[in-house]
Formats: structure tokens, C-alpha cells, sequence
């Protein structure tokens, strides 16, 4: 190649990455496959390699390359980086504490017209100001007192969101971008359990997270910390027309390449904003990542000026938060508990506190590596975590608490796993490699045998109404029930013995074990409790092999043959259906006539066999798993992700970027209506060919 030839292919290659980085960064979006992108990459450092020359430090593949620092340098910060008051009224009326003052110190009157506010997320990371220079990223900055920083560019080079060269031509002469660097939930997951298959130290959080990686002295140890940038406002600007309100000059940002979030609005008085407040506070759980709560603007720049500072906090801008989704509270003691594959999980004993909206008073400490690598002893001040339907975990000990009296080891010790199982005395085994300890006891401890049978009449399962852990324990203990199938020959006398057990809802729980007789495969599948065994493979084994019979004949090679089966969840069902113990259940639960095999409408009946379904949005009257289900009877599968074998996307209001993606591949795309009308057609077919 000639040095011309390269020069250009550079050049394209550069637009290229920059545009697919964008893509998978800022808009999470991915256009092509991973392995492309990599083929682009290794060109263009092969070309680099080739030309050093040719080499400029707004290349993709420039993000990690410095040298680790001994200290950061100071940064003198040329319009301060402010600070914002938080309203302490967590109720969403709290935004109209702001809008009074806000129109007083403006002197206006309720005959004015209503301000145009803009509301935003308040991110929960480490923020940082960014200084582009002729559109090339010269230096990013903390903020540090909010007059002078620390310069972190190196660090802040290796977060793939921030552009390293704006889209302007021509650029700014000087564009300083205010926002936040943040870790995502599922990278901040993805991290941890990365390190822990490593056995090095994981994060406390991801704002932790984000905020250790940003002062790391070495960029290459940042650059393996997956973070994650949005702007909210600038700094100082020389030569840029800047817009005349904020929600314009974030968009404009957003022009530029930057990364905007698109959870923000404009609009008019403090309604506006209210109901910004409770539209997030819905959605708080199901945002990829943590918040701190929300931030009201007002938003037009000549108002901000009139309305200018106290101290150092702007007039014109408020943060408002939610309630704590962390609080702190004491361990009063360390349990495990017996779960359903006989895993033994330490459970923290609190004294009871009330975080993310409800009472909690106990807390997962997930297992024994957990429990040690996080130190947690009775008598500790622990944070505890409880995010949206999420089990609350203990998130770390406050060393800080823990008197040294308390370190004594014979009055405190460190946590140890039982090898032996406090439900049944059975041994407590851990296999090498895996975290859990399990009670090797199997269906011999009643505990295991508890939770198997809660799970068999689970909602997902059989389905037996009524039937909950306290009449389980009940069953249990009284000796009626040991395995399903002794569910099959309750009597009434005996369960109208039961403590709290009128003959009415005696009859109930008796009439809702009938009903259940006669399941679908798939739900009884699920139901036996097979380990690895979820609803969804159960589903795909029913649809597969259709009768139990055949799938329990069946060996590894056959059942490899199923949709997502591995060599790790056939080695479960083989184990499973190897068991005599199991065996001799089934029999007795075909006697009873608990399932049905053969399913029909899963088996290949239905008209959308074969038909792959992506569901985004939330639909108009449909549940997710009404939607689901009905789908799934005609035949098709739902699936998570959009990609080319995707043949319908069924999207509702507020549709992700699956929408997107479906659009761009040319997908089918239906509403609710076009769904139903889509389902019908099939039965009107059956009926007619019938
Ligand atoms: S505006 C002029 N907007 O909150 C006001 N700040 O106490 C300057 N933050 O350190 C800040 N999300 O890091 C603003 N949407 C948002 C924000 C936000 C998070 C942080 C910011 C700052 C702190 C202000």
C-alpha cells in the first residue's frame, strides 16, 4: 500500500471505529458483530504500527497509553464547578417548594405565566468537566473543591462514551462539557464477578467503582473499569453559538457526539416537574443504572442569570432526591438457611430498618466466600441494600463501627459454614470450584423437601393456589406430605386438622390440588425442580421431546440436541432422572394424573411454530407474561434480544433500543392489536381446517 493509499484508509477507519464506538457506548446500540469490530481495530493498528508517523492522539487506539503518574496535577477550574441544593421533601410535591421560591426571587405574581423548567437524572458517580480545544478532548478535571480539581485525562481517555474528537466542523474554539462518570449496574456485576472468578478484590458499588477507577494513578488499571459518562451543562465556551436554554444546549452536546441521557423533559411550572419525579421514581428499579434522584432546572440561561448564586449554589437549580435504597443498621446474628437444592446460604439476622420503601430484617450474605471476603461478625453496623424487588443483601461493614472489643475473637468470630446441616444434621459439602455449600442430604432433609414442594406448586409450576410455605412446613412437620405426590392424597379430615385450617379452606387447598391434576408437560418439568432447570428450559424440553417418557429415556446426545442445553444442565436432568427416589415420585405422580403429555399447541401445533417473538415497552392491556404465554401457545418462542433471526418485535409504549434495532433490521414490528389480530388468525385457521 502506498503511504497515500494508508493515509486515507486510516482516515476511514478512524470515522468508522469512532461511529460503531458510539454506537455501542452512547446509544447501546451495537451495529456490527464483535468480531468485526475487532478485524477494524487490528487493521487500523496494524496501519498505525506501519505509519507512526501517521499516528495522532484522537485514534481509537490511543484511549490507554500513558504511563502510570505518581500524583495528579492540579487543575484550576475557569468556571467553577458548583454544587446544587437538595430539597429535603422526598414526596414528589417537594418540586413545589422550588418553584415558589423560584418565581418570589424572579417577583413574580400567580398571573404570570408558569416557568419552563427542564428535570434530569441526578447520576451517582464522580463528576468531571471536560475541555475539548478545537474539538480534540485536551484535559478532563474532578472537581475536587469545585475551584480546582485533579487532572484524571488519562483515566478519563479510557471511557469509551466520551468522544476524544467532537462532530463539529467547524469545532468550538473551547468547549468545557460538565457531567458525570458512573458504572453501570450490570458492568459493575460483570466486574465483580470477573474479579471473584479471579479471587481479587471486588467493588463496594458502582459509585465506588467509578469513582476509585478515576483516581487510579495507573490509566491501564482504569481502562479494565468498565465506565460509563452523561453531560448535564458546560463550562467555559469561546467561540460556540450556545443555545439559549439548557435543554437546547444539551442537545446540542448531544450533536456533538456527547453522551446525553434521553430521560429528561422540558416543561411548563412545577406539574411538570412533579410528574418527571414520579415517571422515575416508577422506573428507578429498571434504569441500568443507580441514581441519586432527580435535578429541576430552569430553563432558559437569561432567567438563570437574573436568579444567580448563594454561596456556591445556583438559585435556579435544585436536586431532588428519593428515599434511601442504602441505610445502615446492626447483624444480631448469622443464620443459614436450607434451600430447595440443599444450597446453605449465610442469612444476616437485622435489627429491623426501613430502606427502599419497606421494613427489612433479614439480609442475603449470599455464601460462606461472601461472608469472610466482607468480614461480617454479629455486633457489626452493616450497609444494607434493598433495590425494587430485589432479596436485600448486606452491602459491607462499617469497620469504622466495630469497636475494638469487639475484634475478641471468642466473643465475636469470624464466620464459619456448618459441616453439618441445621435442618436434618446431614453433611454440608462444598464441591471444589463452586461458592455454595450444599446439605448433601437431598430429599432426606425437610428442609430441601419444604422448599421442593413449595417450588412444585409455585405459580410457575403447577400452580396450586393456597398451598404457601406456612401449610408446606405444616405438612411437613405433621408427616402427610413428604414428596408431591403424597400432595395427590391428602384427605379432607387431615388437613382440616392443620392449625388454622377451617373445613372451608381445607376444601379450598383440596379443590386447588384437583385442579391441578393434568398440568402441562412444561409446568410439570419446571415443577419437579430439576437443578438448572428453569422455566424456560423446561419449556424447550417439553416442546422437544414432547412426553416425559421421552425425555426421561433420553441421553446426553439427544438432549444436547435442545435449544440452550448444555453439557452442564443435561448432566443435571440425567443425574435428576438417574435418582430411583425420583423415578418412584414420577410414578406415582402419573398415577395421580398429574401432567399431560404430548402438549399439542407446544408440541407443533400451533400456526407460529418455528416464529421467534421479541417483546419491548409495555403493552396497552397485556401483561409481559400474558403476552408471553400467548405467544408461546402458538408455537413461537419468546427471546430477549433482537438479531436477524428475530421475525416479529411486539413493541408498547416507551419501546427500548430493541425497536431501534428492529427497524434498522427490517423486522416486522406489531402493537397489542396487531399481535392479537396475528394470534387469531391461527385459531380461525385450526377451527376452519379442524
Ligand atoms: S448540575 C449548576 N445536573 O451533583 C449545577 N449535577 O451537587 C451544577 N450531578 O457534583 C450541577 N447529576 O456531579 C447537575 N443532572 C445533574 C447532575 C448533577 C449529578 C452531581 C454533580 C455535582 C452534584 C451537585
Amino acid at each position: 500500500m502506498i503511504r497515500a493509499e494508508a493515509e486515507a484508509r486510516l482516515r476511514q477507519l478512524r470515522v468508522e471505529i469512532e461511529g460503531h464506538n458510539y454506537n455501542y457506548y452512547v446509544l447501546d446500540n451495537p451495529t456490527i458483530p464483535d468480531a468485526e469490530y475487532d478485524r477494524l481495530f487490528r487493521e487500523l493498528q496494524g496501519l498505525e504500527a506501519a505509519y507512526p508517523d501517521l499516528l495522532t492522539p484522537d485514534s481509537p487506539t490511543q484511549r490507554v497509553g500513558g504511563k502510570p503518574l505518581s500524583s495528579f496535577t492540579p487543575v484550576r477550574h475557569r468556571v467553577p464547578m458548583l454544587s446544587i441544593r437538595t430539597e429535603t421533601d422526598t414526596t414528589p410535591t417537594g418540586a413545589l417548594a422550588f418553584d415558589v421560591r423560584v418565581r418570589k426571587e424572579l417577583g413574580l405574581t400567580e398571573l404570570d405565566p408558569p416557568i419552563e423548567y427542564a428535570a434530569e437524572l441526578k447520576y451517582d458517580g464522580l463528576a468531571m468537566s471536560l475541555r475539548y480545544e478545537q474539538g480534540l478532548l485536551v484535559q478532563a478535571a474532578t472537581r475536587g473543591d469545585g475551584e480546582t480539581g485533579e487532572d484524571v485525562t488519562q483515566n478519563v481517555r479510557t471511557v469509551h462514551a466520551i468522544p476524544l474528537r467532537l462532530k463539529a466542523d467547524p469545532p468550538p474554539d473551547v468547549l468545557e462539557v460538565r457531567g458525570e462518570v458512573f458504572m453501570r449496574r450490570d458492568d459493575f456485576e460483570r466486574y465483580n464477578e470477573k474479579q471473584r472468578s479471579l479471587n481479587k478484590p471486588t467493588l463496594v458499588n458502582p459509585r465506588n467503582g467509578a469513582a476509585g477507577s478515576i483516581r487510579q494513578l495507573d490509566p491501564a488499571i482504569a481502562a479494565q473499569r468498565p465506565l460509563s459518562f452523561y453531560c448535564y451543562g458546560i463550562g467555559e465556551t469561546v467561540g460556540w453559538d450556545m443555545p439559549a436554554t439548557h435543554g437546547q444546549i444539551l442537545d446540542a452536546l448531544k450533536a456533538l457526539g456527547l453522551p446525553v441521557s434521553d430521560e429528561r423533559i422540558v416543561g411548563p411550572g412545577s406539574p411538570a416537574l412533579v410528574e418527571f419525579h414520579r415517571t422515575i421514581a416508577d422506573k428507578r428499579d429498571r434504569l441500568p443504572f443507580d441514581i441519586d434522584g432527580v435535578v429541576y432546572k430552569v430553563n432558559r440561561r437569561s432567567l438563570q442569570q437574573q436568579l444567580g448564586f448563594v454561596a456556591r449554589e445556583p438559585r435556579w437549580a435544585v436536586a431532588h432526591k428519593y428515599p434511601a435504597q442504602e441505610e445502615l443498621t446492626t447483624v444480631e446474628a448469622i443464620e443459614v438457611q436450607v434451600g430447595r437444592t440443599g444450597a446453605i446460604t449465610p442469612v444476616a439476622r437485622l435489627q429491623p430498618v426501613f430502606v427502599g420503601g419497606v421494613t427489612v430484617t433479614n439480609a442475603t450474605l449470599h455464601n460462606e466466600d461472601e461472608v469472610r471476603r466482607k468480614d461480617v461478625r454479629v455486633g457489626d453496623t452493616v450497609i444494607v441494600r434493598r433495590a425494587g424487588d430485589v432479596i436485600p443483601e448486606v452491602v459491607a461493614v462499617v469497620m469504622d463501627r466495630r469497636p475494638m472489643r469487639d475484634l475478641i475473637e471468642p466473643l465475636h468470630p469470624a464466620f464459619t459454614l456448618p459441616t453439618t446441616c441445621p435442618e436434618c444434621g446431614g453433611p454440608v459439602l462444598r464441591i471444589d470450584g463452586e461458592a455454595v455449600a450444599r446439605c448433601t442430604n437431598g430429599l432426606g432433609c425437610p428442609a430441601q423437601r419444604k422448599q421442593s414442594l413449595i417450588h412444585f406448586a409455585s405459580r410457575r409450576a403447577m400452580d396450586i393456589e393456597g398451598l404457601g410455605d406456612r401449610l408446606v412446613e405444616q405438612l411437613v412437620d405433621k408427616g402427610l406430605v413428604q414428596t408431591p405426590a403424597d400432595l395427590y392424597q391428602l384427605s379432607l379430615e387431615s388437613v382440616a386438622a392443620l392449625d388454622r385450617m377451617a373445613e372451608k379452606s381445607a376444601a379450598n387447598l383440596l379443590a386447588a390440588i384437583e385442579t391441578s391434576r393434568g398440568r402441562e408437560l412444561h409446568r410439570f418439568i419446571h415443577a419437579l425442580g430439576i437443578r438448572n432447570v428453569g422455566e424456560q428450559t423446561a419449556k424447550d424440553l417439553a416442546r422437544h421431546f414432547g412426553t416425559l417418557d421421552a425425555l426421561m429415556a433420553s441421553d446426553e446426545a439427544a438432549l444436547l440436541q435442545v435449544n440452550d442445553v448444555g453439557p452442564i444442565v443435561a448432566e443435571s436432568i440425567l443425574a435428576f432422572f438417574s435418582e430411583p427416589h425420583n423415578r418412584a415420585v414420577i410414578e406415582r405422580l402419573r398415577e395421580a394424573g398429574a401432567w399431560q403429555d404430548g402438549v399439542a399447541r407446544l408440541a407443533g401445533g400451533g400456526h407460529l411454530v418455528g416464529k421467534s417473538f421479541v417483546l419491548t415497552g409495555a403493552l396497552p392491556s397485556l401483561t409481559r407474561d400474558q403476552a408471553k404465554e400467548m405467544i408461546e401457545s402458538a408455537g413461537a418462542r419468546v427471546t430477549g434480544s433482537v438479531s436477524k433471526k428475530t421475525d416479529f418485535v411486539v413493541a408498547g409504549t416507551e419501546p427500548g433500543s430493541k425497536f431501534t434495532k428492529a427497524q434498522e433490521l427490517g423486522i416486522t414490528i406489531l402493537d397489542e392489536d396487531g399481535l392479537i389480530t396475528l394470534l387469531q388468525a391461527g385459531s380461525d385457521q385450526n377451527e376452519t381446517s379442524n
